[in-house]
């Protein structure tokens, strides 16, 4: 079963908040959500192998450690997803980034998918996808399933507000990725929108409704 994570540090809320509120516009919502997406970033790179290099100081020659190991890939669930690259690629500029687009059928709620490029190397790459809302998880799942058709072995997946019904949909149809979250929320409405939430992130980033 796959672990949800949740980044609960007390900025990340903060941020949180002034992103539900109704009256917080794009500008100030594009940048808290690059701010927070940077604060996860601090939790979601964590367990980055590192390894021992030898290195010159001013002072003396000693061993200190940089990151080694899988190399990352950065796949954002397009349109909303994009909003969270620039807080991750800033902490991690050799990330390359892919991109997957998926909308949500109003009616059926079905995840229907539009574009997809990666990087040609996933299989070697530890693969992050993201986007600020894990609603039913269709959309996540089908991201998921995508990146594993084209041979991703090692997926995580970011999320800013998830509700109950999606994490359980992910750790269903993929067991071996985690989810990391800033907050789950209480669940979803009759229109598939999450309660409390925070509306429709993709409109809220780019001003579109
Ligand atoms: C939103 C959101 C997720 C999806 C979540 O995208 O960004 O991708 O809905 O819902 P789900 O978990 O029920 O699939 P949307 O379809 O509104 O597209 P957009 O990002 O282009 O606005
Ligand atoms: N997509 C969004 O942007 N918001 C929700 O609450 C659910 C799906």
């Amino acid at each position: 079963m796959s672990k949800v994570i949740i980044t609960d540090h007390p900025l990340i809320q903060h941020k949180l908040t002034l992103m539900r509120d109704k009256n917080t516009g794009s500008k100030d919502f594009r940048e808290l959500l690059t701010e927070i997406s940077m604060l996860m970033g601090y939790e979601i790179t964590r367990n980055l192998q590192l390894e021992d290099v030898e290195i010159e100081t001013p002072v003396v020659k000693t061993n200190s450690k940089v990151i080694a190991g899988k190399k990352l890939g950065i796949v954002p669930i397009l349109r909303a997803g994009l909003g969270m690259v620039d807080g991750l690629v800033s902490l991690t500029p050799a990330a390359k980034v892919g991109h997957v687009g998926l909308y949500r059928d109003p009616e059926t709620l079905q995840p229907v998918e539009y574009y997809c490029k990666l990087p040609q190397d996933i299989e070697e790459r530890e693969m992050i996808v993201v986007d600020p809302m894990l609603a039913t998880g269709g959309s996540a799942v089908a991201a998921i399933d995508v990146l594993k058709k084209r041979g991703a072995t090692s997926i995580k997946l970011v999320n800013l507000v998830a509700a109950p019904e999606g994490i359980a949909e992910v750790q269903k149809c993929h067991p071996d990725v985690d989810i990391y979250v800033a907050a789950v929320d209480e669940k979803l409405n009759d229109h598939g929108y999450i309660v409390p939430g925070l509306g429709d992130a993709g409109d809220r980033l780019y001003g579109t409704k």
